[in-house]
């Protein structure tokens, strides 16, 4: 059996500390690690970051006053990228955008050399989605500043799997305990494709949830089921009575789900979340998508903004789990003046 490796670190041993300097903080939770994944992070660890983006939410403080935060996406993202913004923001930091298609990252200047490039600008954190599965790991192995991956190719995107939680947690009542004992949760769709499946397959499952994976087979194999130590079924329908949420993914063309694909039509018929399909799901069952969605494809419009709906509460929790990664990897500086 191979380990699972621990995608955050507590340290950054034997590095120097940031330019900005690090000052003391006043919240420990995840000071001075990156946000890489969620695979292989204990329980505690998720429920401390959760528990304090409750706490935000709840209490907005400027902790992150004079902070500076560099967003860097490589690939497109319109929510994600805003997100951060806001949530930075709310904190009282600054944000410089450094996304760019045209960045040097594509004129043949490493992942590395950039986020060293961007460190030495003097931020406390750098933000980084990258089409390459490890590229955040590249990033943050190169600077002493922490890194939180917003998204590297198929691999990880934990924040999105954090404002998943956290949207569940609300949802379901459960009044910030992140304990999804009982609870099963069907991810349908790309499966094969998606970093949001893979965090939370990992997150969800470490919370407690049975996970189950539903797909055709070429977007949702077996062996990624194995891989991830989750089930995976073919068969939407049969799965649908004992759901405690349905979670639909977006068909990723741009990595090449279009040959996976007979057709739109055939795809909706088998997997999409339809009306009669959410009228089979039990009483209080919740359906879920981290967007962007293809309406009408995976999901009908009319369950997308319908009663078992959370896709919106998954926008704003998303705010909120940033803010408290953003705060928990540098470090309050709230009640150091
Ligand atoms: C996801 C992503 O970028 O991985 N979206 C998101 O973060 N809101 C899922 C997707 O692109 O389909």
């Amino acid at each position: 059996m191979t380990r699972s490796p621990d995608t955050t670190r507590a340290t950054k041993a034997g590095r120097s500390p940031a330019p900005d300097g690090v000052r003391t903080p006043t919240t420990n939770v995840w000071h001075g690690a990156d946000l890489l994944g969620t695979r292989g992070v204990p329980a505690e660890r998720l429920r401390e970051l959760l528990t304090l983006a409750r706490a935000r939410r709840e209490s907005p403080a400027k902790s992150l006053a004079g902070r500076t935060v560099a967003t860097v996406f490589f690939e497109d993202s319109t929510r994600t990228r805003s997100s951060f913004t806001i949530a930075a923001q709310r904190c009282g930091a600054d944000v410089v955008d450094l996304s760019s298609k045209a960045s040097s990252a594509n004129k043949g200047e490493s992942l590395a050399d950039t986020a060293r490039v961007i460190e030495a600008m003097g931020v406390a954190a750098i933000v980084v989605r990258t089409s390459r599965a490890g590229g955040a790991k590249m990033a943050a192995d190169a600077v002493a500043c922490p890194v939180i991956n917003a998204g590297d190719g198929a691999h990880e995107h934990p924040t999105q799997a954090l404002a998943d939680a956290l949207a569940l947690d609300d949802a379901w009542n459960l009044a910030g305990s992140f304990d999804f004992g009982g609870k099963r949760i069907v991810i349908v769709g790309d499966l094969s494709h998606s970093r949001v499946a893979r965090s939370n397959a990992a997150s969800l499952t470490t919370l407690g949830a049975e996970v189950v994976f539903v797909g055709p087979p070429a977007m949702a194999p077996r062996s990624l089921g194995g891989a991830l130590g989750v089930r995976v079924s073919h068969d939407l329908d049969a799965e649908l009575a004992e759901a405690d949420a349905v979670m639909a993914l977006r068909i990723q063309l741009e990595r090449g789900a279009g040959a996976m694909l007979a057709s739109s039509r055939d795809y909706r018929s088998a997997y999409g979340v339809t009306q009669a399909r959410a009228d089979a799901m039990k009483p209080g069952a919740l359906v879920m998508h981290p967007g962007p969605m293809n309406r009408g494809v995976e999901m009908d419009p009319a369950v997308a903004d319908g009663p078992r709906s959370i896709v919106i509460r998954q926008v704003a929790a998303g705010v909120a789990v940033r803010v408290a990664a953003l705060e928990a990897v540098i470090g309050s500086t709230a009640g150091n003046a």
